[in-house]
């Protein structure tokens, strides 16, 4: 199954060496939920002459490539910060050319996520976003909620700030309504109430090309996440990265705060 997969005609296969440490790793404590700030696409094209565009074209193919990965790691959510609520400052064509990455992916790879069982979801503001993004990502929701693989949440037009904004308003109107009294707030409702909250608590952050901050991702789910920083740029990241990353977080001692 792994090997069929792995060895698509198409794309090469990858090496001994590696599979035998992904074999490895998945006999050890894998992250359920792993995040991802892709950062590094403009970096990479200025240092190849070519527009900054061109950078998030190759960020795409990477998106695929790591998902793969992850799904035959055994990871369990995936969350990809594909869009902030601040990238609508960026140039119009910037903006443009990222509103229509999600389309043309799930369009190439959209056969495989469904034969892969991959769950396709999103967390951000989905009403904002142009209207053939919203299409791609529904259409995609829809073709794949049946399955219960890995699930591959998109972060577009998502910000931390905005999403507690909002679970502040949610619980409020709760309590107006008198649904909901202060003593039924604890941090279990109020995680239930945030996007992702059906989905594993996070367990790793990766940020790829050098910097080293959190730009207002996912805030109250990183509390006790492991963090890991590299200064690959997103395009080069590839397998071999996140295998790197993963085995470094299960030699992790994670003490949630206890002694261990
Ligand atoms: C940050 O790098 C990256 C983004 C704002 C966009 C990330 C998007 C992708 C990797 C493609 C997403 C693909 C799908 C399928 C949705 P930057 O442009 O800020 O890089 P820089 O810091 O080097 O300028």
């Amino acid at each position: 199954m792994l090997d069929k997969f792995l060895l698509k005609k198409s794309e090469p296969a990858l090496p001994d060496s590696l599979l035998k440490r992904l074999n490895e790793a998945r006999k050890k404590p894998m992250p359920n939920h792993v995040a991802i700030i892709m950062d590094g696409n403009g970096r990479w094209a200025k240092q190849r002459n070519l527009p900054r565009v061109a950078g998030h074209h190759e960020g795409m193919k990477t998106v695929h490539k790591i998902t793969r990965f992850a799904n035959e790691l055994g990871v369990k959510a995936l969350t990809l910060y594909a869009f902030s609520t601040e990238n609508w400052k960026r140039p119009k064509f910037e903006v443009d050319f990222l509103m229509k990455l999600p389309g043309e992916y799930l369009t190439t790879y959209l056969p495989e996520l469904i034969e892969k069982n991959v769950k396709v979801e999103m967390i951000g503001d989905f009403e904002a976003l142009p209207k053939h993004t919203q299409q791609a990502i529904e259409n995609a929701r829809k073709a794949t909620e049946q399955n219960d693989g890995l699930v591959l949440n998109f972060a577009l037009n998502y910000g931390s700030r905005l999403e507690l904004v909002n679970v502040v308003k949610h619980i409020s109107e709760l309590a107006v309504a008198q649904q909901i009294a202060p003593e039924d707030i604890d941090e279990a409702f109020v995680e239930s109430c945030l996007m992702t909250g059906h989905l594993p608590e996070l367990d790793l952050l990766i940020r790829t090309s050098g910097e080293v901050r959190l730009s207002n991702f996912m805030l109250w789910q990183l509390a006790y996440a492991e963090l890991a920083f590299t200064n690959v740029y997103w395009p080069d990241y590839n397998e071999e990265c996140l295998l790197e990353a993963i085995e470094d977080f299960q030699l992790r001692n994670r003490r949630f705060g206890s002694l261990g």
